[in-house]
Protein backbone atom coordinates (compact mmCIF):
# COMPACT_ATOMS: atom_id res chain seq x y z
CA UNK A 1 0.00 0.00 0.00
CA UNK A 2 1.08 3.33 -0.90
CA UNK A 3 2.30 5.84 2.10
CA UNK A 4 0.46 8.23 3.21
CA UNK A 5 1.38 12.00 4.02
CA UNK A 6 0.11 14.47 5.99
CA UNK A 7 0.61 17.93 5.90
CA UNK A 8 0.23 19.55 8.96
CA UNK A 9 0.13 23.44 8.09
CA UNK A 10 3.14 23.14 6.60
CA UNK A 11 4.05 23.98 2.63
CA UNK A 12 1.76 22.99 0.18
CA UNK A 13 3.65 22.64 -2.70
CA UNK A 14 6.54 20.98 -0.82
CA UNK A 15 4.17 18.39 0.96
CA UNK A 16 2.62 17.92 -3.06
CA UNK A 17 6.51 17.54 -4.44
CA UNK A 18 7.18 14.78 -1.37
CA UNK A 19 3.77 13.04 -2.17
CA UNK A 20 4.28 12.39 -6.01
CA UNK A 21 8.54 11.96 -5.77
CA UNK A 22 7.80 8.98 -2.73
CA UNK A 23 4.70 8.01 -5.10
CA UNK A 24 2.57 8.02 -1.59
CA UNK A 25 -0.81 9.52 -1.74
CA UNK A 26 -2.19 12.85 0.51
CA UNK A 27 -3.75 12.04 3.90
CA UNK A 28 -6.77 13.95 4.68
CA UNK A 29 -6.97 16.04 8.02
CA UNK A 30 -9.77 18.19 8.79
CA UNK A 31 -8.47 20.60 11.64
CA UNK A 32 -10.12 23.70 12.87
CA UNK A 33 -10.13 25.61 16.43
CA UNK A 34 -13.29 24.51 18.61
CA UNK A 35 -14.68 28.16 19.88
CA UNK A 36 -12.23 28.09 23.18
CA UNK A 37 -9.53 27.86 20.83
CA UNK A 38 -7.99 24.10 21.37
CA UNK A 39 -7.74 22.18 18.65
CA UNK A 40 -10.14 19.76 16.91
CA UNK A 41 -8.20 17.25 14.53
CA UNK A 42 -9.89 14.14 12.80
CA UNK A 43 -7.92 11.90 10.06
CA UNK A 44 -10.50 11.05 7.22
CA UNK A 45 -7.66 8.50 5.07
CA UNK A 46 -7.16 5.01 6.48
CA UNK A 47 -3.87 4.77 7.97
CA UNK A 48 -4.37 1.22 9.59
CA UNK A 49 -1.19 -0.98 8.74
CA UNK A 50 0.10 1.82 6.38
CA UNK A 51 3.54 3.71 6.94
CA UNK A 52 2.77 7.67 7.70
CA UNK A 53 4.66 10.65 7.26
CA UNK A 54 3.63 13.71 8.86
CA UNK A 55 5.19 17.08 7.51
CA UNK A 56 5.28 19.42 9.52
CA UNK A 57 7.89 21.69 9.16
CA UNK A 58 8.78 23.27 12.40
CA UNK A 59 9.61 26.92 12.15
CA UNK A 60 7.89 29.57 14.64
CA UNK A 61 6.72 25.62 16.03
CA UNK A 62 4.63 26.11 19.19
CA UNK A 63 1.15 26.53 17.12
CA UNK A 64 2.29 23.50 15.20
CA UNK A 65 3.07 21.00 17.96
CA UNK A 66 -0.18 20.16 19.61
CA UNK A 67 -1.90 19.38 16.54
CA UNK A 68 1.38 17.29 15.83
CA UNK A 69 0.86 15.39 18.88
CA UNK A 70 -2.75 14.58 18.20
CA UNK A 71 -2.28 13.65 14.59
CA UNK A 72 0.60 11.55 15.27
CA UNK A 73 -1.18 10.07 18.36
CA UNK A 74 -3.90 9.29 16.96
CA UNK A 75 -2.41 7.96 13.93
CA UNK A 76 -0.84 5.60 16.40
CA UNK A 77 -3.98 4.64 17.90
CA UNK A 78 -5.76 4.07 14.24
CA UNK A 79 -2.87 1.41 13.50
CA UNK A 80 -0.37 2.96 11.29
CA UNK A 81 2.09 0.46 10.70
CA UNK A 82 5.24 3.16 11.50
CA UNK A 83 5.43 7.24 11.46
CA UNK A 84 7.71 9.56 10.95
CA UNK A 85 8.47 13.28 11.46
CA UNK A 86 9.92 15.12 8.63
CA UNK A 87 10.26 18.66 9.27
CA UNK A 88 13.02 20.39 6.94
CA UNK A 89 13.94 22.99 10.09
CA UNK A 90 14.19 21.59 13.64
CA UNK A 91 13.30 23.91 16.06
CA UNK A 92 14.36 24.46 19.55
CA UNK A 93 17.93 23.19 18.96
CA UNK A 94 20.11 26.49 19.36
CA UNK A 95 19.44 26.82 23.41
CA UNK A 96 21.69 23.51 23.56
CA UNK A 97 23.16 24.62 26.63
CA UNK A 98 22.50 26.25 29.89
CA UNK A 99 23.43 29.82 29.37
CA UNK A 100 22.13 31.15 32.52
CA UNK A 101 21.23 29.70 35.93
CA UNK A 102 17.56 28.29 35.71
CA UNK A 103 17.22 28.22 31.83
CA UNK A 104 15.28 25.73 30.48
CA UNK A 105 17.75 23.50 27.39
CA UNK A 106 14.81 23.30 25.00
CA UNK A 107 16.31 20.30 22.83
CA UNK A 108 16.24 17.89 25.53
CA UNK A 109 12.52 18.65 26.87
CA UNK A 110 11.50 18.83 23.19
CA UNK A 111 13.38 15.76 21.52
CA UNK A 112 11.63 13.79 24.67
CA UNK A 113 8.23 15.10 23.46
CA UNK A 114 9.00 14.39 19.70
CA UNK A 115 10.35 10.46 20.65
CA UNK A 116 7.18 9.59 22.51
CA UNK A 117 4.78 10.14 19.37
CA UNK A 118 7.02 9.10 16.03
CA UNK A 119 8.96 6.65 15.18
CA UNK A 120 11.51 8.54 13.09
CA UNK A 121 12.75 11.91 12.41
CA UNK A 122 13.59 13.06 9.33
CA UNK A 123 15.30 16.84 8.70
CA UNK A 124 18.00 19.14 7.03
CA UNK A 125 21.20 20.07 8.83
CA UNK A 126 19.43 20.60 12.42
CA UNK A 127 22.10 23.19 14.47
CA UNK A 128 24.27 20.53 15.71
CA UNK A 129 26.39 22.83 17.95
CA UNK A 130 26.88 21.83 21.66
CA UNK A 131 25.06 18.36 20.28
CA UNK A 132 27.18 16.64 18.52
CA UNK A 133 24.28 14.15 17.43
CA UNK A 134 20.41 13.83 17.33
CA UNK A 135 20.69 10.78 19.21
CA UNK A 136 21.65 13.03 22.39
CA UNK A 137 18.46 14.66 22.40
CA UNK A 138 15.97 12.31 20.93
CA UNK A 139 15.23 8.34 21.74
CA UNK A 140 14.10 7.51 18.42
CA UNK A 141 16.31 6.98 15.33
CA UNK A 142 16.86 10.04 12.96
CA UNK A 143 18.00 11.01 9.12
CA UNK A 144 19.77 14.09 8.67
CA UNK A 145 20.01 15.23 5.22
CA UNK A 146 22.88 17.31 4.06
CA UNK A 147 22.22 20.91 2.48
CA UNK A 148 25.84 21.00 1.50
CA UNK A 149 25.71 19.37 -1.99
CA UNK A 150 22.85 20.97 -2.83
CA UNK A 151 24.19 24.53 -1.83
CA UNK A 152 27.68 23.54 -3.77
CA UNK A 153 26.20 22.69 -6.84
CA UNK A 154 24.04 25.88 -6.87
CA UNK A 155 27.61 27.63 -6.91
CA UNK A 156 28.95 26.14 -8.94
CA UNK A 157 26.84 27.13 -11.60
CA UNK A 158 26.23 30.62 -10.69
CA UNK A 159 29.72 31.82 -9.36
CA UNK A 160 32.82 31.79 -10.83
CA UNK A 161 35.63 32.42 -8.58
CA UNK A 162 34.24 31.91 -4.77
CA UNK A 163 35.85 32.48 -1.94
CA UNK A 164 33.64 30.95 1.21
CA UNK A 165 33.12 32.42 4.32
CA UNK A 166 32.04 31.27 7.80
CA UNK A 167 31.16 33.86 10.47
CA UNK A 168 32.01 31.52 13.06
CA UNK A 169 33.64 28.50 14.19
CA UNK A 170 30.05 26.63 14.51
CA UNK A 171 29.23 27.52 10.64
CA UNK A 172 32.68 25.34 9.68
CA UNK A 173 31.21 22.05 9.43
CA UNK A 174 28.83 23.20 6.52
CA UNK A 175 31.53 25.68 5.00
CA UNK A 176 34.20 23.46 4.73
CA UNK A 177 32.10 20.50 2.77
CA UNK A 178 30.02 22.80 0.67
CA UNK A 179 33.52 24.39 -0.25
CA UNK A 180 35.60 21.28 -0.81
CA UNK A 181 32.77 20.04 -3.10
CA UNK A 182 33.01 23.10 -4.71
CA UNK A 183 36.82 23.01 -5.18
CA UNK A 184 37.49 26.46 -3.87
CA UNK A 185 39.07 28.29 -0.60
CA UNK A 186 37.06 29.03 2.57
CA UNK A 187 38.08 30.87 5.69
CA UNK A 188 36.02 30.54 9.13
CA UNK A 189 35.69 33.97 10.68
CA UNK A 190 35.76 34.51 14.49
CA UNK A 191 32.61 36.00 16.27
CA UNK A 192 31.71 36.88 19.54
CA UNK A 193 27.76 36.87 20.54
CA UNK A 194 26.84 39.73 23.27
CA UNK A 195 23.17 39.68 22.88
CA UNK A 196 20.16 38.10 20.42
CA UNK A 197 21.03 40.91 18.13
CA UNK A 198 24.43 42.10 19.15
CA UNK A 199 27.33 40.31 17.24
CA UNK A 200 31.21 40.84 16.91
CA UNK A 201 32.80 39.27 13.87
CA UNK A 202 36.33 39.54 13.37
CA UNK A 203 37.42 39.65 9.66
CA UNK A 204 41.04 38.92 8.42
CA UNK A 205 43.01 40.65 5.61
CA UNK A 206 41.25 39.44 2.55
CA UNK A 207 43.44 41.67 0.29
CA UNK A 208 44.74 37.84 -1.36
CA UNK A 209 41.02 37.66 -2.49
CA UNK A 210 40.59 40.50 -5.00
CA UNK A 211 39.09 38.71 -7.91
CA UNK A 212 37.11 36.53 -5.74
CA UNK A 213 33.26 36.52 -4.86
CA UNK A 214 32.76 36.54 -0.91
CA UNK A 215 30.43 33.76 -0.60
CA UNK A 216 29.13 33.82 3.38
CA UNK A 217 27.60 30.59 4.40
CA UNK A 218 25.83 29.82 7.79
CA UNK A 219 22.80 27.23 8.49
CA UNK A 220 20.38 29.75 10.12
CA UNK A 221 20.04 33.09 9.28
CA UNK A 222 17.64 34.43 12.37
CA UNK A 223 17.90 38.16 13.58
CA UNK A 224 20.33 38.36 10.09
CA UNK A 225 23.24 40.24 12.84
CA UNK A 226 25.88 36.96 12.24
CA UNK A 227 25.37 37.88 8.40
CA UNK A 228 24.79 41.66 8.23
CA UNK A 229 27.59 42.40 10.53
CA UNK A 230 29.90 40.10 8.65
CA UNK A 231 28.58 42.02 5.05
CA UNK A 232 29.50 45.49 6.30
CA UNK A 233 32.88 44.57 7.23
CA UNK A 234 33.36 42.76 3.64
CA UNK A 235 31.43 45.70 1.49
CA UNK A 236 34.71 48.09 2.68
CA UNK A 237 36.87 45.92 1.15
CA UNK A 238 36.25 46.54 -2.51
CA UNK A 239 35.82 42.99 -3.59
CA UNK A 240 33.16 41.94 -5.42
CA UNK A 241 29.33 41.92 -4.66
CA UNK A 242 29.05 38.78 -1.73
CA UNK A 243 26.25 36.27 -1.69
CA UNK A 244 24.68 35.55 1.57
CA UNK A 245 23.72 31.80 1.15
CA UNK A 246 21.89 29.87 4.42
CA UNK A 247 20.24 26.73 4.95
CA UNK A 248 17.51 27.92 6.94
CA UNK A 249 16.22 31.37 6.41
CA UNK A 250 13.70 32.42 9.12
CA UNK A 251 14.70 36.20 8.88
CA UNK A 252 13.00 37.99 12.00
CA UNK A 253 11.78 41.31 11.39
CA UNK A 254 13.42 43.19 8.79
CA UNK A 255 16.65 40.69 8.18
CA UNK A 256 15.96 40.27 4.59
CA UNK A 257 15.83 43.60 3.67
CA UNK A 258 18.58 44.82 5.53
CA UNK A 259 20.94 41.59 4.10
CA UNK A 260 19.76 42.51 0.58
CA UNK A 261 20.86 45.74 0.36
CA UNK A 262 24.12 44.30 1.13
CA UNK A 263 24.39 41.14 -1.13
CA UNK A 264 22.50 38.48 -2.98
CA UNK A 265 21.01 36.44 -0.77
CA UNK A 266 19.68 32.98 -1.19
CA UNK A 267 18.50 30.17 0.78
CA UNK A 268 17.15 26.55 0.30
CA UNK A 269 13.86 25.63 0.66
CA UNK A 270 13.42 24.33 4.05
CA UNK A 271 11.22 27.49 4.92
CA UNK A 272 9.18 29.05 2.42
CA UNK A 273 10.47 32.38 1.76
CA UNK A 274 10.72 34.87 -1.84
CA UNK A 275 15.17 34.17 -1.01
CA UNK A 276 14.45 30.85 -2.05
CA UNK A 277 16.85 28.97 -4.71
CA UNK A 278 17.72 25.49 -3.97
CA UNK A 279 15.72 22.78 -4.14
CA UNK A 280 15.44 20.62 -1.68
CA UNK A 281 12.40 18.43 -2.18
CA UNK A 282 14.47 15.06 -4.17
CA UNK A 283 17.20 15.34 -1.25
CA UNK A 284 14.51 14.74 1.51
CA UNK A 285 12.07 12.33 -0.64
CA UNK A 286 15.29 10.02 -0.87
CA UNK A 287 15.79 10.10 2.63
CA UNK A 288 11.94 9.52 3.15
CA UNK A 289 12.31 6.59 0.39
CA UNK A 290 15.36 5.28 2.49
CA UNK A 291 13.04 5.07 5.78
CA UNK A 292 9.93 3.04 3.96
CA UNK A 293 12.52 1.04 2.20
CA UNK A 294 13.83 -0.19 5.69
C1 LIG B 1 24.49 30.06 15.43
O1 LIG B 1 25.54 29.80 15.87
C2 LIG B 1 24.08 29.82 14.02
O2 LIG B 1 24.98 29.04 13.32
C3 LIG B 1 23.85 31.14 13.29
O3 LIG B 1 25.07 31.80 13.12
C4 LIG B 1 22.92 31.98 14.07
O4 LIG B 1 21.80 31.24 14.43
C5 LIG B 1 22.51 33.20 13.29
O5 LIG B 1 21.65 33.97 14.09
P1 LIG B 1 21.36 35.48 13.74
O6 LIG B 1 20.87 35.53 12.32
O7 LIG B 1 20.29 35.86 14.74
O8 LIG B 1 22.62 36.24 13.95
Amino acid sequence: MRPLLFNLDSDPLLAQQLTEQIEGEAGNINQRHFPDLETYLRIDSDCTDRDCIVFCNLFQPNDKIMPLIFLADTLRELGARKIALVTPYLCYMRQDKRFQPGECVNAIPFGRLISNYVDQLITIDPHLHRIHHLDEVYQIPSQVVKASPLIADWVNENISKPLFLGPDSESEQWVQDVANRANSPFIILEKTRHGDRDVEITLPDLKQWQGHTPVLVDDIISSGRTMLTTLLQINKLGLERPYCIGVHGIFADQAYLELQQQAQVITTGTIPHPSNGIDISSALSTAIRQWLNR
